[in-house]
């Protein structure tokens, strides 16, 4: 029997004892979004997170920009937002345009500030299995989900295929710190096929709709399907749900596995950064 591993059952679990937090703290966190250019996907995003934000009571800003700001406006916004005390937490969202330099972008965030665990400063500290102000949302809403359906992470073979500094990369680091022998493919590996047949813990973040068919699964592998793709027949994962979902033990749908599971973290991360911001002030 396959298991779905549902991500908007715990998201909403989460997100209630988030709501129930903030209701007894007489402060409030405060998450501040910073949105460059007119991407479709990238502002129904931002919009998902901002009315998250507000329903748990947070206060929420969203800073639009238009698509040919330079790079010194955007670095303003993130100048001032670093020193508002008010301000818990900062997001860039992904992609920019191609004229702006990401690196400087995300870099600028104060790490204390950094709620997508982006900075090399979090990055570094996720890398060295050290703890980070933020880890990346994605990465751990997939672990967290992992966890509460109590799957054994230790000595497995883990495929992550696809290699983003959003979620391949730092899933990678975190499975290996959670002792996965993992394999990092991406568009270029050659025997794709047979890795995955091998794996015991398949994660696709490649971003093309039904990309992993039932020819890529054996032994009943858990199923991750970071995926979220929009196509003119409606939205898809990369995995080819109906005739894969036999084959797995668990699988994530999409929607409703990873996506509800990563803004339910974006919004763990601007708490737990909300309490240690009042740690240092004290
Ligand atoms: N674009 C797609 N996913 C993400 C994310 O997790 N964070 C940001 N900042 N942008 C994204």
């Amino acid at each position: 029997m396959t298991i779905i591993l549902d991500g908007k059952k715990l998201s909403n679990k989460i997100i209630e004892n988030l709501k129930q937090e903030t209701e007894n703290s007489s402060k409030k966190p405060k998450l501040a979004v910073i949105i460059v250019g007119d991407n479709p996907a990238s502002q129904i995003y931002v919009k998902n997170k901002q009315k998250q934000a507000e329903y748990i009571g947070y206060e929420s800003l969203v800073i639009p920009l238009p698509k040919d700001a330079t790079e010194e406006n955007i670095l303003e916004h993130i100048y001032i937002l670093n020193e508002d005390t008010n301000v818990t937490a900062i997001l860039v969202q992904l992609p920019l345009p191609e004229h702006i330099n990401k690196q400087k972008i995300l870099e600028a965030i104060d790490p204390v500030k950094d709620v997508d665990g982006f900075t090399s400063y979090n990055f570094g500290r996720l890398a060295l299995n050290y703890t980070p102000y933020a880890y990346p949302c994605t990465p751990k809403g997939i672990i967290r989900l992992l966890d509460e359906y109590k799957i054994d992470l230790d000595g497995k073979k883990a495929l992550v295929i696809g290699r983003s500094n959003i979620v391949g990369k730092p899933l990678a680091l975190f499975l290996q710190n959670r002792n996965a022998t993992v394999t990092m493919a991406n568009s270029h590996t050659q025997n794709l096929k047979e890795l995955s047949r091998n794996a015991e813990i398949i994660i696709s973040a490649v971003g093309k709709p039904n990309f992993i068919t039932a020819d890529y699964i054996e032994n009943k592998p858990v199923i991750i399907d970071v995926g979220i793709n929009r196509t003119p027949t409606g939205l898809y994962g990369d995995v080819d749900y109906n005739n894969v979902f036999e084959k797995a033990s668990y699988i994530t749908p999409v929607p409703g596995g990873v996506g509800p599971m990563t803004i339910a973290m974006l919004m763990e991360n601007t708490y737990e950064l909300f309490k240690i911001q009042r740690s240092l002030i004290m």
